[in-house]
């Protein structure tokens, strides 16, 4: 049998790796789990090609990590409520336009999501990452405290206001409202594993910084979501068919670039159940 060779090639300087060299549709052994784990700790986000993986074999890699959480408000594939359907056609645009962190609006969000493109534009469509942890190290000493004392409100109506906005939305979204009322994260998280800090708060899904005036709130709120897209924080991955992305939704946020319309994409992605942050 031929042994493939595992590399780990960066992409970015912030964040980022493509791994090659294992075939996701093979059983993820403890050796394989303990690349792709110590990966993702080290890089942020890492990346796969060729992956013609059956949605068994997407849910049994995302299953090695933890357990998985459903989606309150995306269809899903047939049988597996764990594997949402992210697709855009010309009549359903992608509604997501902002920064974010996955699923913010549970007490306890996801450690990771794992992206698999299905259908990918032919130009365009591609997804940027932005380290947090490389966000919080270029803050001085003085807001790295002052914000370490704060927590934020994150909201499942806020990031889903458009959605609600339709007619009939929010008969649609009815029990995802009920389920999901707003949830206090701390503004600076610390990873549970690499123990570094980074800014948790993302456009998407935080609402207000708890206990502040409305204008102060905003202020800072602003101030955060801009810096988070500094270029240098930052990387980009251009979707091939079969290509995957893994990100640790702990210390990353992500947008897709939405300039393929009126072309199709369509994603399958699992999210893997996280700690409460701290
Ligand atoms: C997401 O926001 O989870 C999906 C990102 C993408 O479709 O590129």
């Amino acid at each position: 049998m031929e042994t493939q060779v595992i590399q780990v090639k960066k992409i970015a300087g912030a964040l980022g790796a493509e791994i090659q060299g294992i075939d996701l549709r093979e059983p993820i052994t403890d050796e394989i789990f303990t690349i792709l784990h110590d990966a993702l700790i080290e890089h942020q986000v890492i990346f796969f090609r060729n992956q013609n993986i059956t949605p068994a074999q997407h849910k049994a890699l995302a299953q090695r990590f933890g357990k998985l959480q459903t989606h309150p408000a995306y269809p899903h594939v047939k049988d597996y409520p764990e594997i949402s359907i992210l697709e855009n056609t010309k009549e359903n645009p992608s509604k997501i336009e902002l920064w974010h962190h996955d699923m913010t609006f549970k007490l306890n969000p996801p450690l990771g999501s794992i992206l698999l493109a299905r259908h990918v534009p032919e130009a365009g469509g591609d997804t940027l990452f932005s380290s947090m942890s490389a966000a919080y190290e270029a803050l001085s000493d003085k807001w790295q405290h002052f914000l370490s004392g704060l927590t934020a409100v994150h909201d499942f109506a806020h990031g889903f206001k458009e959605s609600l906005a339709e007619p009939g939305g929010r008969e649609r979204l009815k029990q995802a409202l009920i389920d999901n009322p707003p949830v206090e994260h701390p503004v600076i998280r610390t990873h549970p594993v690499s123990g570094k800090k980074g800014i948790f708060v993302n456009e998407l899904f935080t609402r207000n910084i708890a206990g502040m005036k409305e204008r102060e709130s905003r202020a800072i709120l602003q101030f955060l979501f801009e810096h988070v897209t500094t270029p240098e924080f930052t990387c980009r991955f251009k979707w091939e068919p079969d290509s995957i992305a893994f990100w640790d939704n702990r210390i990353t946020q992500h947008k897709p670039v939405n300039d393929y319309f009126p072309q199709y994409r369509c994603m399958h992605r699992i999210v893997i159940e996280g700690d409460r942050p701290r």
